[in-house]
């Protein structure tokens, strides 16, 4: 029996599907609703594997696989890999098995930093498993030959953001110690790769000098999601009332908490799922 094809008024009421190995993927979640109000979001944090930047590639890949199945159970019409950890290590996992568009966040954070820095030299911090996959590196230099790139890992800024610790003295004098070796190196540009980091950005302005431009994925990544929708003709122009959903894997105490302090609102539909839902 053929399947008939969904119609386009069908297609265009999907909502976008958006993952992260926790809550850092809101900060992306937070622009989208800026940039695409009409749009419906299934958000899915894996908040009971979290951290995924200490594990291996292999183990990376797996979950990206199962998250990705999920969210095509979902029916979403695009994915957004709001995570720079499974951007650096499983794009092309996730792309070979979504049937729908998939957009990253290194590739526009790299652009991002490229259309700000001036001296070309390029600060990155990130997860271990980020920096060690050297993504921002390959993106920057196929873009801008000329740009030097200073990466850094920062393994224990996830923590410290998943346990709420943002405007702690602990977390200024983690940031001091990881921040203060790049600055040495006359960086005037610096990408926050990965999407926790942003949540304390209040923090690294604190640290890095007022010239140093801080530049966060999330505005860019909205942005092209937006540009790829319409060049797919695939715009919520329906004018039915976006739905938002957010899927946890586990329930921390402190999701809800700074879920709410980031997006500005409490967050209304969180749904713990089974991990066996997202197992392909
Ligand atoms: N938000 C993820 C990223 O962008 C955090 C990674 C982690 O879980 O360690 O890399």
């Amino acid at each position: 029996m053929i399947k008939p094809s969904p119609a386009k008024s069908d297609l265009n009421n999907r909502p976008i599907g958006v993952f992260d190995s926790g809550l850092g993927g809101l900060t992306v979640v937070n622009q989208l609703i800026q940039y695409l109000p009409q749009e419906s979001i299934v958000y899915f944090g894996d908040t009971a594997r979290v951290p995924y930047g200490t594990k291996s590639p292999e183990t990376i890949r797996k979950f990206a696989v199962q998250i990705t199945r999920y969210l095509q159970s979902q029916g979403v019409k695009l994915i957004v890999v709001a995570c720079n950890t499974v951007s650096s290590v499983a794009m092309e996992n996730v792309v070979e098995l979504s049937s729908v568009p998939v957009i990253g966040v290194i590739q526009p954070g790299a652009r991002a930093a490229l259309q700000k820095s001036k001296n070309r030299r390029i600060g990155v911090i990130g997860t271990s498993a980020t920096v060690s996959a050297g993504k921002y590196n390959s993106v920057l230099s196929s873009i801008a030959p000329d740009v030097v790139v200073f990466a850094q890992a920062c393994p224990l800024f996830v923590p410290l953001v998943e346990e709420g610790w943002i405007d702690s003295e602990v977390t200024e004098m983690v940031a001091r110690i990881y921040l203060e070796p790049l600055i040495r190196q006359s960086i005037d540009t610096l990408i926050l790769g990965c999407t926790h980091y942003p949540i304390i950005k209040d923090t690294i302005k604190k640290i890095v000098d007022k010239d140093i431009e801080i530049v966060d994925s999330a505005i860019q990544t909205a942005l092209e999601v937006r540009a790829v929708l319409s060049s797919n003709n695939l715009l919520n122009d329906s004018g039915t009332l976006p739905e938002h959903l957010y899927y946890v894997s586990d329930f921390p105490q402190k999701f809800e908490d700074i879920a709410r302090r980031l997006l500005g609102q409490p967050l209304k539909n969180i749904r713990r799922i089974s991990l066996d839902d997202c197992t392909g």
